[in-house]
Formats: C-alpha cells, sequence, structure tokens
C-alpha cells in the first residue's frame, strides 16, 4: 500500500533541510565563520542546493497531477523543518562558534539531507511517477558529495589549527 502521508512528509523535510543548508552558510559565512577557502566551494554547494530545491518543486508540481499529491501539506512541512534546523543550528553553534564548528554544523546538514534522500529513494518504487525516483537518485548523488565535502573542509581546519 502506498503510504502518501509519510511520502509528502519526507519530501516536505527533504525540502525544508535544503533551504535549511542553503541558509546555513549564509549566516556562517555573514558571521565570518567560514573561511575565503571554504566560501568558494561552499557558496557552489549552496547553489547547488537552490537547485534541487526547484528540482523538487517541480516534481511536486508534478505529483499533484499524477499521484494525487497535496503540494501545501507538502510546503507546510518544509517551512517546518526549516524553522526546526535553523533551531538546530543556533543551539549547536552556542554563543561563541569556531570555524571548525562551523563546518561541522554542515556536516551535521548534510548528512541529514543525505538520510533523508536515501529514505526518499528507498519508497519511490511507491510512487507512481518514474521522474520521481530519478530525481531523488540525481539529488542523492549530489548530497553525498556535499556531505563528502564539509567531511574534508572539517577536517583539514582542525589539523590546520
Ligand atoms: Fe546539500
Amino acid at each position: 500500500m502506498v503510504d502518501k502521508e509519510m511520502i509528502q512528509e519526507k519530501i516536505g523535510e527533504a525540502m525544508g533541510l535544503e533551504r535549511a543548508a542553503q541558509k546555513a552558510v549564509q549566516t556562517l559565512d555573514s558571521r565570518g565563520l567560514l573561511k575565503p577557502e571554504h566560501t568558494t566551494k561552499l557558496s557552489k554547494m549552496k547553489e547547488e542546493a537552490g537547485k534541487q530545491e526547484e528540482e523538487m518543486e517541480s516534481i511536486v508540481q508534478d505529483l499533484t497531477n499524477t499521484d494525487g499529491f497535496d503540494s501545501s501539506t507538502i510546503e507546510e512541512k518544509a517551512t517546518e523543518t526549516a524553522e526546526k534546523a535553523s533551531q538546530i543550528m543556533q543551539t549547536y553553534l552556542g554563543e561563541n562558534p569556531d570555524t571548525q564548528e562551523a563546518l561541522e554544523f554542515l556536516c551535521l546538514a548534510e548528512g541529514g539531507e543525505v538520510t533523508h534522500y536515501e529514505v526518499l529513494s528507498s519508497v519511490a518504487k511507491q510512487v507512481k511517477n518514474r521522474k520521481f525516483g530519478t530525481t531523488v537518485r540525481s539529488i542523492l548523488k549530489e548530497e553525498k558529495r556535499h556531505l563528502d565535502l564539509c567531511t574534508k573542509l572539517a577536517k583539514r581546519n582542525a589539523s590546520s589549527e
């Protein structure tokens, strides 16, 4: 049986995390927590996250027609998740965050994205529209690269300090 409610929720969460990750890069940068060698790579990552968000929005539009999904339910979940993720960032960074903590938070965010797209790819078979699975799998590949990039930056920064 297709668990539409659950899939909608997971799509909303993935979209919310996508937004939060973009906002996180921006916030960490404007707080001066990223070094010049980080900002080039991370702004490219942010750009890709923006594209992923657009791809997800467009597939959600398709799914309202092909699978009877409700885009406003998904959007609500996305907004809620983005807000929660911002709160988690504030809690994680605390009063006096440094570059290392900022990079490690990005690892946490990207790790969350990887997990959500893994879950979405595992339920993609339940969705009639085949484009959904293709989109999710291609984003998942990129998210793994994002996590890898953030992990490398965190490791490099820790060993250079
Ligand atoms: Fe990402």
